[in-house]
């Protein structure tokens, strides 16, 4: 399976996916890297991976379609199976999300469906919850409220900062990820009728992974 992996920033994420297939993990391989920003540090990360990159700068498209339609037809022609939104911050139309239908995985920094949208770590520390995490899920038009897959769960502390928060639930996003990835690279994963199926089963709730869980053999 051909990946894309789509980036604007750091591309922590876009790393982990990297080292899972460095590691030969993953039955598929991250053969693009796009970013809408020339300068997203995840950039480097591909290049020394190997792996090709292009920048899209959305600033040259007069309309959010015409982005989408530049880069979905890029990715058509590069053959990409699976789509990886790792830190991308566009909101994706209908005119790229149409083409790659149930075939776009994003990750989100909350438990969807708390907290969609940005700041999410600031929001749930003002909310006093005491779970906070990240879900992978298959991307629809409706932003953050695709079918959730999977989800790393992580404790919050009465002491917690935004960034302590951030760093702990980013710690389980690059281990959801990947797994994640491989599920669905190795036909393990689809979108059918609405709903994530994992080995053959409807999932009616997310798939919860805590930081304890040894997610390698999963
Ligand atoms: C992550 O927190 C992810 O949940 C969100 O964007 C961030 C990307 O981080 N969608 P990175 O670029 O992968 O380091």
């Amino acid at each position: 399976m051909r990946i894309a992996v789509l980036i604007s920033g750091s591309g922590s994420n876009l790393q982990a996916l990297l080292d899972e297939q460095g590691a030969g993990r993953l039955p598929g391989s991250v053969v693009e890297v796009l970013s809408n920003r020339a300068d997203a540090r995840g950039l480097q990360r591909a290049a020394d991976a190997g792996v090709a990159t292009t920048v899209f700068d959305h600033r040259a498209y007069d309309t959010r379609e015409a982005f989408d339609a530049a880069v979905a037809n890029h990715l058509q022609r590069l053959g990409i199976d699976l789509v990886v939104l790792a830190g991308f911050m566009r909101i994706l139309t209908p005119t790229l999300i149409a083409p790659f239908a149930g075939r776009i995985l994003n990750i989100h920094p909350s438990l969807l469906p708390d907290f969609r949208g940005l700041h999410t770590h600031e929001r749930a520390l003002d909310a006093g919850v005491q779970e906070h995490g990240c879900t992978v899920h298959f991307v629809t038009p409706e932003l953050d409220a695709g079918p959730p897959i999977c989800q790393g769960v992580v404790p919050v502390h009465t002491d917690d900062t935004p960034e302590a928060l951030a760093r702990r639930v980013q710690a389980q996003e690059h281990r959801i990820y990947p797994l994640a990835v491989r599920w669905y690279t190795s036909g393990r994963l689809t979108l059918a009728d609405d709903g994530p199926w994992l080995d053959g089963r409807r999932l009616d709730a997310p798939v919860r992974v805590h930081a304890e869980d040894d997610v390698d053999a999963w």
